[in-house]
Order: C-alpha cells, then sequence, then structure tokens
C-alpha cells in the first residue's frame, strides 16, 4: 500500500515552507530585514493587495525570572531582534512571512472563507485517510522546503550575517530542527554551555508554544501535499498498558531481533534522525546542521519504571484538569498546583505537588518510548511526536473549556527566558507571541472530535461558534462553566 499512495502522491504538485529562504542572504542579514514580497503583486508584504506591511519588530521589555542570568549571548535572546528588525505585519485574515498565507481557520483566496478542522482519533480514521496520513509523512519526510532554511551557525559564527550559514531541509525536518533549536542549551564558546534554559518547555509557554507548533507542521504539510483539509490526529494514550500504535499498521512495530529498532516492514525503519547529539554540539560549539544521525530508536516499555511506572491514566489527566490554576511561580519544573506543570510531567498527577524525579503525563509518554522520543532536542524525529502532542493539546483544550480564564492570568513577567506572555515565540518566523496560542482551538479554525461529539458536550458547536471564545477571554462577566465536559474515558526529567 505505502507503494501506491507514494506514487499518487509523487503526482500532486509538492508545493511550497527556519529561517525563511527569502531573508537568508547577507543583504538582508545586515539590514536585518525580513519582509519579502508576496507573488500574488510582488509587493513586499503583498502591501498593494493590502495583505499586510513591513513593520519594526517591538521587542517586549517584560523581566525574566532568574534562570537565565546571562545576557547578550545567546541568539534567542529577544527573538527575532537578533537577526531581524523588521518583518512583515500581517492584515487581519493573514498569515506568513510574507503574508501569503490565510490565518488559521481562514480559506480561499483572499481568506475570507472560515471553517474549522477536526482532529480525529488515529484508531478511529478509515484505512484510506489512516494510509494517507503516513504518506503524507513520507512525502514531508522526503521534500525539501521551498520557503524554509536552517540557521547552520551561530550570529556570531556568521560574522553578524555578513557570513550566511543556512543549509536546506526537509518539511519534516525542519519541524525536527526547531523543537531542537527551541530547546538547545546556550552556546558560551570552547566548550562551555549554560544548560538552564528552553524556550518551549518547563515553563508556561509549554502548552501554546506546541499548540503553534503543531498548527505551523500541519499547515506545511497541507501546502507540501496540497491537501487544504488535512489534519494531524492524535493518539489518546489514557488507561494503556502498550503502545496500541507501535505496529507496522501505524507508526512501525519492533524490530524481531533489535529491541530498540523499528521493524523492516515499516517505512518508518529507514528514517534517518537529525539533531539528536546535543553532546557532541555543545562539545564543538556548533549548532544541529541537519545531517543523519542513523535511524529512529525505540524501545516502549523498557523504560526506568521506578521514574515512570504506568503510563498516564484518566484519573491523571482529570486531576491536572482540575486544577483551577495554569501557572504558578516560580514558573518553571518546581511549580507546585500548576497545571502546566503537572500536565507537562513534573508534578506529582495526584497532588499537583512538583517531583522532578518523576516523568508524569506528557513526559511519561517520552520516557515509556525510551529511545529518540525521550531525549528533548531530538524527539521530534519519531512521528509519536505527534499523535502524543496533538492529544496533550487536547487536554490543554479541555482546561480552557473548562476553566475560561482570561489572556491576563497567563503570566507577563519573571518567567524564565522566552516565556513570557509577550515573549515571541523562538525560532517561528513569521513572530507570534506566546500569547496568541492561548485562546480556544476554535478561535485558531480547530476542534477536537471528542470534544464536539454532541451528548458529550452540552455547549456545542452553534454556541461556541455565536459566542466566539475570544469574548470568554476577554470579559469576566461570561465566565462560565460549560457544564458537562468530562470525558470518558528528559528530558522530560529533571535536568
Ligand atoms: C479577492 O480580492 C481582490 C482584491 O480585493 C478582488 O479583486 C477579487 O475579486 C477577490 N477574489 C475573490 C475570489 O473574492
Ligand atoms: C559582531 O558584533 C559584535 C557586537 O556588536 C562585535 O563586538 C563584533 O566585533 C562583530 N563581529 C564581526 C565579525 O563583525
Ligand atoms: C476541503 O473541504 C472543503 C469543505 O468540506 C471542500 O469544499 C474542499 O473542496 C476541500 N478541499 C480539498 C482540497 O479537498
Ligand atoms: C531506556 O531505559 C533504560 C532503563 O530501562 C535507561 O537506562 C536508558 O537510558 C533508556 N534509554 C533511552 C534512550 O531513554
Ligand atoms: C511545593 O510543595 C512542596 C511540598 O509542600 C514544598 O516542599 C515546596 O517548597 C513547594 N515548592 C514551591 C516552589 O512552592
Ligand atoms: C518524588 O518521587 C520519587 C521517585 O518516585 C519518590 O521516591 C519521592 O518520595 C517523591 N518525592 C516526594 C516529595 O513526593
Amino acid at each position: 500500500m505505502g507503494f501506491l499512495l507514494l506514487c499518487f502522491l509523487s503526482l500532486l504538485k509538492p508545493s511550497s515552507q527556519q529561517f525563511p529562504r527569502a531573508c537568508t542572504p547577507a543583504d538582508n542579514l545586515m539590514r536585518k530585514e525580513c519582509c519579502p514580497a508576496w507573488s500574488g503583486d510582488g509587493s513586499p508584504c503583498g502591501e498593494l493587495s493590502g495583505r499586510g506591511s513591513c513593520q519594526d519588530v517591538s521587542v517586549s521589555d517584560a523581566p525574566n525570572g532568574p534562570q537565565f542570568p546571562l545576557s547578550g549571548v545567546d541568539d534567542r535572546e529577544g527573538w527575532p531582534s537578533v537577526f531581524y528588525t523588521r518583518t512583515c505585519h500581517c492584515a487581519e485574515n493573514f498569515m506568513g512571512f510574507n503574508c501569503a498565507d490565510c490565518r488559521f481557520g481562514r480559506f480561499g483566496i483572499n481568506c475570507t472563507a472560515r471553517r474549522t478542522s477536526i482532529r480525529k482519533n488515529i484508531l478511529e480514521l478509515s484505512g484510506a485517510e489512516k494510509d494517507k496520513f503516513l504518506a503524507y509523512l513520507n512525502l514531508a519526510k522526503s521534500t525539501i522546503s521551498q520557503d524554509y532554511q536552517i540557521a547552520v551557525g551561530t550570529y556570531t559564527q556568521m560574522s553578524n550575517g555578513s557570513n550566511p550559514m543556512f543549509r536546506d531541509i526537509s518539511v519534516y525536518d525542519l519541524f525536527v530542527w526547531m523543537h531542537y533549536y527551541v530547546s538547545r542549551d546556550t552556546l558560551l564558546g570552547a566548550s562551555r554551555v549554560w544548560k538552564d534554559i528552553d524556550f518551549a518547555h518547563e515553563a508556561p509557554a509549554f502548552l501554546p508554544w506546541h499548540r503553534a507548533f503543531l498548527l505551523l507542521w500541519e499547515n506545511e504539510i497541507r501546502k507540501t501535499a496540497g491537501d487544504e483539509n488535512f489534519t494531524i490526529p492524535y493518539w489518546d494514550w489514557r488507561d494503556l498498558e502498550s503502545c496500541e500504535v507501535c505496529t507496522d499498521e501505524y507508526l512501525g512495530g519492533r524490530h524481531s531481533t533489535i529491541p530498540n529498532l523499528l521493524s523492516p516492514a515499516s517505512f518508518f525503519s529507514y528514517w534517518q534522525v537529525i539533531c539528536t547529539r546535543s553532546e557532541d554540539y555543545n562539545n564543538g560549539n556548533f549548532l544541529c546542521d541537519g545531517t543523519p544521525e542513523g535511524p529512529i530508536l525505540r524501545n516502549p516499555g523498557h523504560h526506568d519504571r521506578t521514574k515512570t511506572p504506568n503510563l498516564p491514566t484518566s484519573a491523571d489527566v482529570e486531576f491536572s484538569l482540575s486544577l483551577t490554576e495554569y501557572e504558578t511561580a516560580p514558573f518553571d519544573k518546581f511549580a507546585n498546583f500548576s497545571f502546566r506543570n503537572t500536565l507537562e510531567g513534573f508534578a506529582n498527577p495526584n497532588t499537583g505537588i512538583s517531583n522532578t524525579s518523576q516523568s508524569s503525563l506528557h513526559n511519561a509518554l517520552h520516557i515509556y518510548m525510551n529511545g529518540s522520543m525521550s531525549q528533548v532536542s531530538g524527539s521530534a524525529n519519531d512521528p509519536i511526536f505527534l499523535l502524543h502532542h496533538v492529544f496533550v493539546d487536547s487536554i490543554f483544550e479541555q482546561w480552557l473549556r473548562r476553566h475560561r480564564p482570561l489572556q491576563d492570568i497567563y503570566p507577563a513577567m519573571n518567567t524564565p527566558i522566552g516565556h513570557n506572555r509577550d515573549y515571541y515565540m523562538v525560532p517561528f518566523i513569521p513572530i507570534y507571541r506566546n500569547i496568541e496560542f492561548f485562546l480556544s482551538s476554535q478561535e485558531l479554525g480547530y476542534d477536537y472530535d471528542y470534544l464536539t461529539e454532541p451528548g458529550k458536550m452540552h455547549l456545542q458547536g452553534e454556541t461556541l461558534a455565536k459566542f466566539p471564545y475570544s469574548t470568554c477571554l476577554c470579559s469576566s462577566s461570561s465566565k462560565k462553566e460549560p457544564g458537562g465536559l468530562s470525558i470518558g474515558r528528559s528530558l522530560f526529567r529533571g535536568r
């Protein structure tokens, strides 16, 4: 079946998508400007057509927490200002580094149509839908991104922009690299590094960052496959005793003689990983450059059971959802009674008290896979990452619907660097603030099948469409329980 699908897919036009290729020449870096032309009218940011305009980036100066006591040493500080101080600012319905794309949830030539995309349970996809998903992943893994390149040197190594160091990358690996780049240690020269830094984990932006990451990844797969309706499925791992998607029909079974490899009957066994050798990069003072580093490793269930006794249960998820505070001081992996810290997996899922010697909920899955998934920097190499994080995002969505928070409960300052409300998310260009993804998925044009099925949720579809969730996020008077929203049924370890 894989072959047939690949033949079919090769007929589709592999279209365009972290650095926009159009912004990597020395000229752009020296001017610190990333405002490429929109092909529709040839003007920067599609300005002539009212799609957007080139504007100064205004970086938030809210103070960071004490976790990163340095400054002026990491290209990700004040993102994206080390590289660019002017980028496209897109109008209402538009998005993208040159405003060529529609905002999430908008479609059509002028991005005026609205549509909600539904993310489904992978085990409930039809055979054809499931094969299509797998084929799209393969296509993304083998298609060079037309729109983006990766940085293979720091700004200093690029002589402050006069000597650009960028490289082509496949659409799939672009996202593996971004996940590495956002979480990597700060290189301080020679083999010195600062490790207590991560712009997407162990702090409040964990959920909004991964929400944006998945939407962008989904969007690039859509463009690559020419299928505007594609959604990434999720894997509901609650209460399981084994990895039910670790079969050749889904994401690859176990190799018959080498337990931490995938079965040759799965084409994922032929994939090569990138960005897995953090210690080498740190010792050599260089960035991951996308060079293949061997096959995907996975050995589900052969992890250290004293740190992660079991896969997360429905009760663990339900407990995390009962926590009323999104985040608590000190806004990192030591936060007690923090929904974010509990769902991320640094707190006891029965009490909400931080315990960094255990890996629960989200972290538990990574540890359980006992391979590529288990180190933060390279975890997105294993496509299980996608299924897992989509399910984690659906739990975040349940929490938002249950507690209906005001946007200002998201901490504005004193969080670990990169996590304040208005910080621009590393390493995305176009630029997005953390807070822009701290809102209901319906505002972003997508939903989950199990959260929309009639009977499982009283306030549904039409009602939510009439009263967009943002209303609830902005006005405390509309704070109201949706009711009935209870659903049946180190990484990733303290550093
Ligand atoms: C899109 O917008 C342009 C410029 O406003 C207009 O000329 C065109 O008719 C619109 N197309 C559609 C399909 O709405
Ligand atoms: C890069 O910029 C820094 C800070 O402005 C400066 O100290 C350094 O000399 C510059 N390096 C090069 C190669 O231009
Ligand atoms: C996507 O779905 C919409 C609405 O169901 C449909 O009109 C459109 O043709 C679909 N697009 C593709 C490429 O299948
Ligand atoms: C796999 O689990 C063993 C303990 O069972 C542990 O020592 C090893 O570090 C784990 N490997 C990975 C890649 O997580
Ligand atoms: C979290 O709770 C534990 C147990 O009560 C306590 O020892 C610890 O100091 C608390 N941590 C924070 C950051 O408040
Ligand atoms: C944290 O987890 C470890 C390992 O399971 C356990 O031994 C320890 O008692 C826990 N600490 C607290 C404060 O609960």
